[in-house]
């Protein structure tokens, strides 16, 4: 199959769905690569770059008509040049990658079902682990934060850190972070790197740690609400607590010189948190930037992809943020896009294959060979571990199978007769021992067989202490005048030390994935 790479039509938009790296990688899937003259100019990528990966270059129109799947940043729109609907240009039974929003593009869905297309929308690519590799909103946002904290720099009159210079002191700039999902923590992340001072405000409470560990102080107002949604996302708070922080949001913007939003909750409108008068509040030379522009705004002054000023104060309303940094966000965009081709491409053999049963590749799937496949079922989370360990007894009684209970009962039934036996033979004391070691791997199974994934490390640390007790014990027999004695807390000894060690390490290698440099 052929893969196509059309240019960018829509004003203002440097980014390209392919760079010559990941065109490489297309071309190992079993792909052919077609360029449209000039896609990747913007974004510092040339067409030699393109032809030296091993893809041909050709123009818009032959591209659109020739290719079985085409790649793209931003949804089909009007073709400046051609004058028709992108969606138009496609091949009949072709597939469509980009970003598509099909909540607000239902015209759009409704052309392209025409062409019996089948569309995957990288903004519809569901928030599981799996998918992390494809979540092309995570990149952009990650970019748009970091790109945000950039624009603000410009904008302000003054350096972020603080410094004592002869000629006077120069206080640290202050950040003040509204939303800390991904964009957010990248803006934090930047803004703190660049010296200031951040504070950040978010509904949802588990965000707290994150925001503390890149070094900002997590800001709260006095009314409990837990602003968690469904997915990781946010979900719409109740207009006591949209009070609330506005009240808090007023008295910061008092302190602060620069206040990045970047609140959302998905298919709605960005909530309206900064309002004029607040923005009044704000010492002349400050700055806002509305991450939030395209959807409305959470700034009540935002005119969205301009910048604007009021009584002093710039208020930066951009919508094509990661497009600012063209190669770096092409470069992520495109990976996405590889690594979702690659789960599409089971058999490396160019033949792309819409699983609908994987569930990652469902939730993306927003038009299937002409039909309309959007919204997803809802996805089948996996149920959290405490509840799991709750449900478990009361599930496992009636549902366990007849015949494995019979067999467990006789395993026990044959256990019990060699018990009495070997009672009947062996001497008391060893009989006493050999209860005690019986009930401890008993329990022991017990303890470490019931123990969640995530408590395994705490684990490590209780069978360290248990190792070091048998190494104490091992040490005290060792000097016991028996040989066989002596070789077997010879070995305890060694086999325990190689756990305690090895715990020791394993601890300090999953620390490290932890800290930063
Ligand atoms: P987003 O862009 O939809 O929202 C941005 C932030 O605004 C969120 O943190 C939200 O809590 C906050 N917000 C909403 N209403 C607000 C209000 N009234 N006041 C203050 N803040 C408000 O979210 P994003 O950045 O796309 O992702 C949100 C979360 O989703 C991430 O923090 C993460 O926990 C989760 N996620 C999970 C992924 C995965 O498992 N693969 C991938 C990416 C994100």
């Amino acid at each position: 199959m052929t893969i196509g790479v059309p240019r960018e039509v829509h004003a203002g938009e440097r980014r390209v769905a392919a760079t010559p790296d990941s065109v490489r990688d297309l071309i190992k899937l079993g792909y052919q690569v077609v360029v449209e003259t000039g896609a990747g100019h913007e974004a510092s990528f040339s067409d030699e770059d393109y032809c030296a990966a091993g893809a041909s270059i050709g123009d818009a129109a032959s591209l659109w008509a020739s290719v079985d799947v085409v790649i793209k940043v931003r949804p089909p729109q009007v073709h400046p040049t051609l004058g028709v609907e992108e969606a138009a240009l496609l091949k009949k039974n072709a597939t469509l990658i980009g970003f598509v929003w099909p909540a607000q593009q239902t015209t759009l869905l409704e052309r392209l079902s025409q062409r019996c297309a089948t569309v995957l929308a990288m903004d519809c690519v569901p928030r599981i682990s799996r998918a992390q590799k494809l979540d092309a909103l995570s990149s952009m946002a990650n970019m748009a934060g970091y790109r945000a904290v950039i624009e603000a720099a410009h904008a302000f009159g003054r350096p972020f850190a603080g410094q004592i210079t002869a000629a006077g002191k120069i206080p640290p700039a202050r950040v003040l972070i509204i939303g800390a999902g991904v964009a957010g923590l990248a803006a934090i992340g930047a803004a703190r790197s660049l010296g200031a001072v951040v504070r950040a405000f978010d509904t949802r409470p588990v965000v707290r740690q994150q925001i503390e560990s890149l070094g900002a102080e997590f800001l709260t107002v006095e009314i409990e609400e837990d602003g968690s949604g469904s997915g990781g996302y946010a979900k719409e708070m109740s207009p006591a607590f949209i009070e609330a922080e506005m009240r808090l949001f007023a008295e910061q913007a008092r302190e602060v010189d620069i206040i990045i939003t970047t609140a959302l909750i998905p298919g709605k409108p960005a909530p309206r948190l900064l309002d004029t008068p607040t923005i009044e509040l704000m010492r002349a030379g400050s700055v806002v930037v509305d991450l939030a522009a395209e959807q409305g705004g959470n700034c009540e002054l935002t005119v969205p992809g301009e910048s604007v000023r009021h009584k002093g104060v710039t208020i930066v309303g951009y919508t094509d943020l990661p497009s600012r940094m063209a190669a770096q966000a092409s470069q992520l965009y495109a990976t996405n896009i590889r690594h979702l081709l690659t789960e599409l491409t089971p058999g490396k053999d160019g033949q792309l294959v819409v699983n609908m049963a994987d569930e990652m590749i469902r939730g993306a799937t927003v038009l299937h060979q002409g039909a309309v496949t959007w919204p997803p079922p809802p996805l089948t989370v996996a149920v959290p571990q405490q509840q799991a360990a709750v449900a478990a007894p009361v599930e496992a009684g009636p549902t366990e199978p007849a015949s494995r209970t019979g067999t467990t009962l006789i395993a026990l039934a044959l256990a019990a007769i060699a018990l009495l036996g070997l009672g009947a033979v062996a001497p008391p004391a060893f009989m006493a021992h050999f209860t005690v070691f019986v009930l401890a791997i008993f329990v022991g199974y017990q303890v470490v067989w019931n123990v969640t994934a995530a408590l395994h490390t705490p684990l490590m640390s209780v069978t360290n202490a248990i190792s070091g007790i048998i190494v104490v014990g091992a040490l005290v027999q060792l000097g016991k005048p028996s040989l066989i004695t002596a070789v077997i807390a010879g070995c305890a000894v060694l086999v325990a030390t190689i756990n305690i060690v090895g715990g020791f390490l394993v601890t300090q290698r999953m620390l490290k994935m932890f800290q930063r440099d």
